[in-house]
């Protein structure tokens, strides 16, 4: 069986806790507690082949501390987070995306998916389709707009990670 290790970073509250309980255990986390540090386990079938995840949820605040070096090098796929209903939180994750490819080295592609949250707080949105479009196409890489509270799109944005790790 695949086994995978995989590292979620983003700024704080903007919902990584709740998209990897809804991820794993399939119900939303309503309620708002600022994570220190979570490791979560799940089986699941992707494409008929049976992987495992060993998911790492991290703290929102300081993101440049000594142990996010040491996640960066070994895990195998990165989510990295913001909220659609805040536009500062898209910027945190570009300096993540940077000092991920700085400690990584650029000699094999990195498997990584962005992942908008809170896309059911409609009125809030504070990030246009267009800049994520502009975002995706200068980094390369997938982005997923989503709600762990309405269950939108959050299977597939793990499904595209788990597929590109696959492959590497
Ligand atoms: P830290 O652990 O402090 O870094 O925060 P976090 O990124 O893990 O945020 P968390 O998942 O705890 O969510 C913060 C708050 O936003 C909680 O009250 C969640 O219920 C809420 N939230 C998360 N995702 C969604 C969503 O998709 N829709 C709505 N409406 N609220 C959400
Ligand atoms: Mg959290």
């Amino acid at each position: 069986m695949h086994r995978h290790k995989v590292v979620v970073f983003g700024a704080g509250g903007v919902g990584k806790s709740a998209l990897i309980t809804r991820f794993v255990k399939g119900n939303f986390l309503s309620n708002y507690d600022p994570t220190i540090e979570e490791v979560y386990e799940c089986t699941s079938q992707i494409d008929g082949t049976t992987f495992s995840l060993e998911i790492l949820d991290t703290a929102g605040a300081d993101q440049f501390c000594a142990p996010q070096e040491r996640y960066i090098k070994s895990a195998h796929g990165f989510i990295l987070v913001f909220s659609l209903t805040q536009e500062t939180s898209l910027r945190e994750i570009e300096d993540l995306r940077q000092r991920i490819y700085h400690l990584r080295g650029d000699n094999r592609p990195i498997p990584l998916v962005v992942v908008g949250t809170k896309l059911d707080l409609t009125t809030e949105r504070e990030v246009p389709q267009e800049l994520i479009r502009r975002y995706a196409v200068r980094w390369g890489v997938p982005f997923y707009e989503t709600s762990a509270k309405r269950n939108w799109n959050v299977r597939p944005s793990f499904e595209d990670l788990v597929r590109q790790m696959r492959t590497r």
